[in-house]
């Protein structure tokens, strides 16, 4: 079934309050729904369709009478000849033990967890199941106390008994309306730490995070970042947290990263849990990021909600945005915000701009889906906050803060959609973005030509747009695009927006002595893919000069690009800038790591009209290998010059030199210089932090050098019962780099990891740490010119998807652009999405991915 933006109807019923009583056993769990309902206006004699799913229905009742006369299917419940205004009672049964999609209620260990954003509510109580259907909810939780002792739900908890034979019961008040979708209830065996703070007004408010007794220790990250976001929201954007509590709960089996229910977020552990000896930096900074994604989400999705799932990015980008701000601010810098920049966009480039260019492109308002789930995507997130950034970037900061405050002013307590937001951000600022919005309708990354000239003094850029075809858009129309752009060379040149909205533009500037050079979409201000072949004379100028960190960091990745795809080696003139780069002082060590990190394989991909992926694994290798030798005295010295004795400390300036020393020591052995085994197995030992122990076994292992296995083995023992720590060990191994001579001994090792046992399928991370990182995050290991590792993942997918289908279709994702790769890779693709196309039982996520591959 394929749903349709343009579809929407408002619903023949609203929902005014819910009153559920939930008796909690993992074999079978019964819940009671109370609902007031009431016909919308214009509704009448339509019936009442309540979506319900994997439940066994026991009784409906109307203002009491047990009703008879209804109409059920898997998927709903009809009641015909329903009056005006009445109560309906629903009792129903569930199994959350045998629930393997975590999906609705599950058990995780032993305790009980809900997912139910989009549709997972349905599968807890036959509901209208929709976030435009807002009410309020009071939820009474029973269980026995000795298995269950805390029992949470939503917004402030009102009374809690004891009710004989070891039950007990806790009663949850949630003050605000909400769509189902943020509903959750968490019951079972956990500890908090807490802390009360005074808000923004000076009201009190309680901060709770909820572990396992045996991650109690690694919490104090989690909550700093929250007290830090509920600071920086009201700094910011003046807005205040509305509950008097806020809870944060971790669980080990949890399909993405976390999830924004209202008073009660819940979080894969592995966004919560940190500490030195097992968290690296990246993890820190993850954890600070996502707390504080599902902290804005209270205002930006909860008090303002989204009328339909295609509105996703209202809340999504905007959220997503809001984070990337508050992180860029918690770096404590302006070089520090320009990593963060650089980081971000790096993701965007690696993941989205393929996304935007395969079978499953989709604008960031789609029109259409088969399947909720796997609209969860980096184009929703991740190109929707580029599109609120750039409405930033047009409005300026105050502006931008003036049309959230309209927002706020216009929607607070409604359901709304992206229409909604940029109307307010252009009534606040009296500003037209009647064709920005195309931004929201149109899929594709667009590109922008940029051809120059320079006669008699005047120079001139002539700036071309286009976007490629995507599914079900074949032609586009311009898009208004921001372009922050500078002349270098010409110090009368500050730095200027121009905005692009006609399909070729020229900027024209007179009077100069020399041609400058070009600096443009500085800090990424755009989207887009430029076309400009700039001369490398130029990109040297802007590696050495450039005031826009982003645009020096891009001069070198440009550089070094070309050098890989035209198989050409780094010159001298190059070699000099960039030493000069890794020894000056004045720099960055983050922004080195980043500036020396080569460009993706996935990256490379999209630059390619033809892929062969092991003519770009080796390339790739190539430059790096020569960017290891060239600098090998430099490498040494970077590595003893950026060490951070004593105790740990995970700020962004102690975090930035640890990677730039991880680096040096891959670029030492990268070197062949002999004595890297002996400094990575020193490092191994001594390392107080799990950055640089795993920084260290990642070279050992990457190297195959002779420290390696020893190594391996005593990991896996010092952290056996630590699961975010097994993971590292599984994903170390998955995306271990191949050894060109035994292409398929990655494949070979992964096949033995499967049966290890500590691996198990159902649990998402682990999954992920070795069948999704070996497919997705190790494209020298996983394409090779042969059926089995393709055949590897077709089984898998097939496996998954009876287990969890939405960690299934994440899997399927990964040869959504088999069509770009040579014949040789094609042909054994090929068969493998053929062999799932085939297979009986293929979950709606599955087939929606692979359907839209093959008819690619
Ligand atoms: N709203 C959550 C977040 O971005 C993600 C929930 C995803 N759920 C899903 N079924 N795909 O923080
Ligand atoms: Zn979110």
């Amino acid at each position: 079934v394929t749903f349709l933006r343009s579809d929407y109807k408002e619903p023949a019923f609203t929902i005014k309050s819910v009153d559920l009583d939930i008796a909690l056993i993992p074999a079978r769990t019964i819940v009671v729904n109370r609902m007031m309902m009431q016909r919308s206006a214009g509704s009448q004699n339509q019936p009442l369709v309540l979506h319900g799913e994997e439940q066994e229905l026991v009784s409906v009742r109307v203002n009491g009478e047990i009703i008879r006369e209804y109409e059920l299917t898997p998927q709903s419940l009809t009641l015909h000849n329903l009056p005006d205004n009445f109560e309906l009672s629903i009792t129903s049964a569930n199994a959350p033990e045998k629930n393997t999609t975590l999906m609705g209620l599950y058990v995780s260990n032993g305790n009980f967890f809900t997912q139910c954003e989009a549709e997972g509510f349905r599968r807890i109580t036959y509901f209208l199941d929709r976030p435009d259907v807002m009410a309020t909810y009071q939820v009474t939780l029973r269980a026995l106390k000795n298995d269950f002792p805390v029992l949470l739900s939503n917004g402030n908890l009102i009374k809690q008994e004891e009710l004989g034979n070891g039950w007990h019961s806790a009663v949850w008040q949630d003050p605000f309306p909400k769509p189902s979708y943020l509903f959750a209830l968490v019951a079972g065996k956990l500890q908090a730490i807490q802390r009360t703070i005074k808000s923004q007004s000076g009201k009190e408010k309680l901060l709770q995070v909820w572990v396992e007794s045996k991650d109690l220790d690694k919490t104090e990250h989690a909550m700093d970042s929250l007290i830090a976001s509920i600071k920086w929201d009201e700094e910011r954007f003046g807005l205040e947290l509305d509950l008097d509590r806020f809870m944060i709960v971790a669980v080990g089996d949890f399909n993405m990263g976390a999830m924004e229910n209202k008073g009660l977020n819940i979080f894969n552990t592995k966004f919560v849990l940190a500490k030195p000896e097992t968290a690296s930096d990246v993890d820190y900074g993850n954890v600070e990021s996502v707390v504080a994604h599902e902290y804005f989400h209270n205002w930006t999705g909860n008090r303002v909600t989204c009328r339909d799932w295609f509105q996703l990015s209202l809340k999504e980008g905007l959220t997503v945005f809001r984070d990337q701000e508050f992180s860029a601010d918690q770096m404590g810098s302006e070089s520090g915000r320009a990593v963060k920049r650089i980081e971000d966009v790096r993701v965007l480039r690696q993941v989205q701009f393929p996304e935007d260019a395969g079978p499953m492109a989709h604008p960031i308002r789609p029109d259409s889906y088969q399947e909720i789930n796997n609209f969860y995507t980096v184009t929703v997130y991740e190109k929707g906050s580029e599109v609120v950034r750039m409405q930033q970037t047009l409005l300026g900061r105050e502006g931008f803060r003036k049309g959230m405050d309209l927002y706020f002013k216009r929607h607070d307590g409604q359901a709304v959609t992206c229409d909604d937001f940029v109307a307010a951000m252009a009534d606040a600022n009296q500003k037209d973005l009647t064709q920005f919005k195309r931004w929201y309708s149109q899929a594709g990354t667009p590109r922008v030509k940029v051809e120059e000239s320079f006669v008699s003094g005047t120079y001139q850029v002539t700036l071309t747009q286009s976007c490629p075809a995507t599914p079900g858009q074949d032609k586009k129309e311009p898009f208004h695009i921001p372009l922050l752009y500078r002349l270098i060379g010409d110090s009368a040149s500050s730095e200027q927006l121009f905005e692009l909205t006609e399909s070729s533009q020229t900027i024209t500037v007179p009077g100069l002595s020399k041609k400058p050079v070009l600096s443009i979409n500085r800090n990424f201000s755009a989207p887009v893919v430029l076309d400009f072949e700039q001369p490398e004379s130029e990109l040297l100028i802007l590696l050495k000069e450039d005031d826009d960190a982003f645009n020096r960091w891009e001069a070198a990745q440009k550089l070094f690009m070309r050098s890989i795809l035209n198989g050409k080696a780094l010159d001298a003139e190059l070699v000099s800038a960039l030493r000069a780069i890794l020894r000056d002082a004045a720099l960055d060590p983050a922004f080195k790591d980043l500036l020396f990190t080569l460009p993706a394989e996935s990256y490379l991909y999209e630059q390619v009209s033809v892929i062969d992926p092991q003519a770009i694994h080796q390339a790739r290798r190539q430059v790096r290998g020569q960017l290891a030798t060239a600098l090998q005295d430099d490498w040494l010295w970077a590595y003893q010059e950026h060490q951070t004795p004593g105790s740990y400390k995970p700020d962004a300036k102690s975090a930035g030199k640890r990677s730039l020393k991880n680096l040096a020591l891959n670029m030492l052995a990268d070197s062949g210089y002999t004595k890297t085994d002996d400094i990575a197995f020193a490092q191994y030992q001594s390392a107080n932090n799990m950055t640089d122990q795993y920084g260290a076994l990642a070279v050992l292992v990457n190297f195959s050098l002779s420290h390696a296995q020893a190594c391996l083995s005593n990991f896996h023992e010092q952290f056996k019962s630590d699961a975010l720590v097994i993971d590292k060990w599984f994903a170390l191994q998955a995306t271990r780099q191949i050894d060109l001579q035994d292409t398929s001994a990655v494949l070979t090792n992964v096949l033995a990891l499967r049966k290890h046992p500590d691996f198990n399928i159902k649990n998402p991370n682990r999954a992920r740490s070795l069948i999704h990182a070996f497919c997705m995050n190790n494209p020298g290991a996983f394409h090779q010119p042969s059926a089995e590792t393709y055949q590897f993942w077709a089984e898998h997918v097939i496996e998954l998807n009876h287990i969890n289908p939405q960690v299934a279709a994440r899997l399927a994702r990964a040869l959504d652009r088999w069509k770009q790769f040579a014949p040789n890779y094609q042909v054994h693709m090929k068969s493998a999405l053929e062999f799932i196309s085939k297979q009986m039982n293929l979950s709606s996520d599955v087939a929606e991915v692979i359907q839209k591959a093959l008819n690619s």
